[in-house]
């Protein structure tokens, strides 16, 4: 599984960074892989809320970090980490910009009405420090990332906030620490580890394997963890695929094709599927290999891709069965 956090505070090595790695390195230890985003330095581009995304499904800033990392880091984490310290009683103004770019995803959700692939599975997790001890002193950071949280399809799952964390540093004499840091990776980590580990591979990567990926994410998402890749992977996903899982509601949007090794986070597969005639290679050695010979489609015209997808279906439900 992949864990995204989010570094929304300016501030480095203070309170916010400290908590935030200390949840990521307890994670990392229960097996997930990691990732974080210093949210201050990304130089992500501020919303010009000027409806394109209402229009277009995509952000009109395309050249910025949010476009080209961001939006698929979101897209790929079962697990999105928010941290922030308190300012001004909300959320600080730089891991504001990121969220309100988040538009896009809102968009594709409630105006196009598509549905992420982890959206059962994937969770959202809080965590803040502030300087005083008002009763209120979290209530607008938790209203943004309830909403924020809603818009990348993540179930708001838990909040740690301390109080009187104040200088640099302080946060590390916190009493329980470490207690509430392991019941946060219970609840919103080992569930989501503990899952299979799923690879599908076509020889792009670009068509059948990620659809047949994100076919099973869906359908069998709480218990296994799927992933696509190729063995020479194409620059983009078959648009016409994408338009396919769109006519039934998947949002397959901001996928990239993968290498086999970056397929699953680094995860190792417990099972790989290869789709395609031609490919008699064992894609991971050592791992259990079950061929599915669907052929590359001849055309891409709609009723093609339809039928591929239809046809892909009737593979995705029976998956289970290789594990047996
Ligand atoms: C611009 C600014 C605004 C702040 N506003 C608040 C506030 O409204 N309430 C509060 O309790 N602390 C406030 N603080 C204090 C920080 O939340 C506190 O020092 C926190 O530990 C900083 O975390 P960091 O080390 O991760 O940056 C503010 C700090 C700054 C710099």
């Amino acid at each position: 599984m992949l864990i995204l956090g989010l570094q929304g505070s300016p501030r480095k090595g203070g309170n916010t960074d400290h908590l935030l790695g200390a949840f990521l390195d307890k994670a990392a230890q229960a097996g997930a892989a990691v990732k974080t985003i210093q949210v201050a330095r990304a130089g992500i581009v501020p919303c010009k809320g000027c409806g394109y995304c209402e229009t277009h499904g995509t952000c009109v800033i395309a050249d910025d970090p949010m476009s080209a990392e961001v939006y698929g880091l979101l897209r790929e984490a079962d697990l999105v980490v928010a941290a922030t310290p308190v300012f001004f009683y909300g959320i600080t103004a730089q891991l504001k910009v990121l969220i309100d770019r988040c538009q896009t995803l809102w968009s594709r959700k409630y105006v196009y009405k598509l549905k992420d692939p982890l959206a059962a599975t994937r969770n959202g997790l809080l965590l803040s420090v502030a300087a005083s001890r008002g009763r209120q002193l979290f209530d607008g950071i938790h209203l943004t990332a309830k909403y924020f949280f809603d818009a990348i399809d993540a179930r708001f799952s838990h909040a740690l906030v301390y109080r009187g964390v104040e200088s640099k540093g302080a946060i590390r004499k916190q009493d329980g620490l470490a207690a509430d840091l392991d019941e946060a990776i219970q609840k919103t980590v080992l569930p989501l580890v503990r899952r299979k580990q799923v690879l599908f591979v076509s020889p792009t990567g670009a068509c059948r394997a990620p659809m047949a990926a994100v076919m099973a994410q869906q359908r069998f998402g709480t218990r296994i963890r799927t992933g696509s890749g190729g063995w020479s992977p194409a620059t983009a996903l078959h648009d016409p695929m994408v338009r396919a899982m769109q006519r039934v509601g998947v949002d397959m949007g901001f996928r990239r094709p993968a290498t086999i090794e970056r397929a699953l986070a680094g995860a190792a597969p417990d099972l790989t599927i290869v789709i395609g005639q031609h490919a008699a290679e064992t894609a991971v050695p050592g791992v259990k290999t079950v061929r599915w010979s669907l052929p590359e489609p001849a055309a891409s015209d709609d009723e093609t891709m339809d039928r591929l997808r239809m046809e892909m279906e009737g593979r995705v439900e029976k998956l289970m069965q290789s594990f047996e």
